[in-house]
């Protein structure tokens, strides 16, 4: 018998229910091993975001630093950074360690409209981050934060993704479950070269909490398990669908996606 050992996956995000709780739980779908770097500590639940504190970024490079130097990774994600500091010092740590497979989920704003990456904080994230990232994960907000471009429909989306690849991405991935589509929900992903719609039925469910989260370290997963980071994406929007619709109606708020759905 053979027994692969799992892939090193790691992170760097945020604690609770969506964040680093979501993601190591989607590593673990997957069957590999991942690791964490908290950046910042959120008081929340399944009704928002209510307090974030973050970590110095002496704190936040050290700990990407000790675990590079020990373990070793195959791909890795950002989510939450809140701070231009610690925009700063991943953007450093990524350069100096020579991190690969970065999928950034551009965490600016939680669902009940708290900012999680200050707003002084945006433009050194663009110059500093965005050059760095194989995938990009904005929603709708976030890319016209981002790109400047005003989005109510694919079209629009498509022109977002383009600039976030002039900006320095080799793949965007423009979500639209923020924009009203009706009955389905399409992704667009641009590679520089083609575009690529991402089409699923919309699940009509309150329980959404962590959506961002699971499908940015489901294609973290894939990426460390060695898929083209197209196929990544198209594995993980399939993953995230199926969590979506075996999502679990627990808290007052928004209900969490069922991460390991596909184990019976
Ligand atoms: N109701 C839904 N039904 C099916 N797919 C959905 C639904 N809502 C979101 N998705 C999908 O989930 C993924 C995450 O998209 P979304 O736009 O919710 O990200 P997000 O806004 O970053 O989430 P979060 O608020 O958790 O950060 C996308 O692939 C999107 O198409
Ligand atoms: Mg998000």
């Amino acid at each position: 018998m053979i027994h692969r050992a799992p892939d090193h996956c790691w992170l760097l995000t945020t604690v609770v229910g969506a964040g680093i709780q979501a993601d190591l739980k989607v590593f673990s779908a997957f069957g590999v091993y991942g690791m964490s770097a908290i950046t910042a500590i959120t008081v929340q639940n399944s009704s928002g975001v209510y307090q974030s504190i973050p970590v110095s970024s002496e704190t936040v490079y050290s700990q990407i630093e000790t675990v590079v130097t020990d373990i070793g990774i195959d791909a890795f994600k950002t989510g939450m950074l809140q701070t231009e500091d610690n925009v700063l010092a991943v953007s450093e740590a990524v350069k100096k360690f020579k991190m690969k497979n970065f999928v950034c989920d551009t965490v600016i704003k939680s669902k009940n409209g708290r900012y999680l990456l200050d707003k002084n904080a945006v433009k050194t994230f663009i110059k500093k981050i965005i050059p760095l990232t194989d995938v990009i994960t904005p929603n709708t907000d976030e890319a016209q934060v981002l790109t400047g471009v005003h989005i109510k429909t694919v079209q629009d989306m498509k022109r977002a993704a383009k600039e976030l690849v002039k900006m320095g991405a080799k793949v965007a991935v423009v979500k639209g479950g923020h924009l009203p589509q009706g009955d389905s929900i399409t992704d667009v992903v641009y590679d520089g070269r083609e575009y690529i719609l991402l089409t699923y039925p919309a699940v009509k469910t309150e329980n959404t909490h962590g959506t961002g989260c699971t499908f940015s370290s489901a294609i973290t997963a894939c990426l460390s398990k060695g898929l083209h980071p197209l196929k990544a994406v198209r594995v993980a929007r399939a993953y995230v669908q199926g969590a979506i619709e075996n999502a679990l109606n627990i808290g007052k708020g928004r209900g969490s996606l069922n991460h390991f759905w596909t184990v019976r």
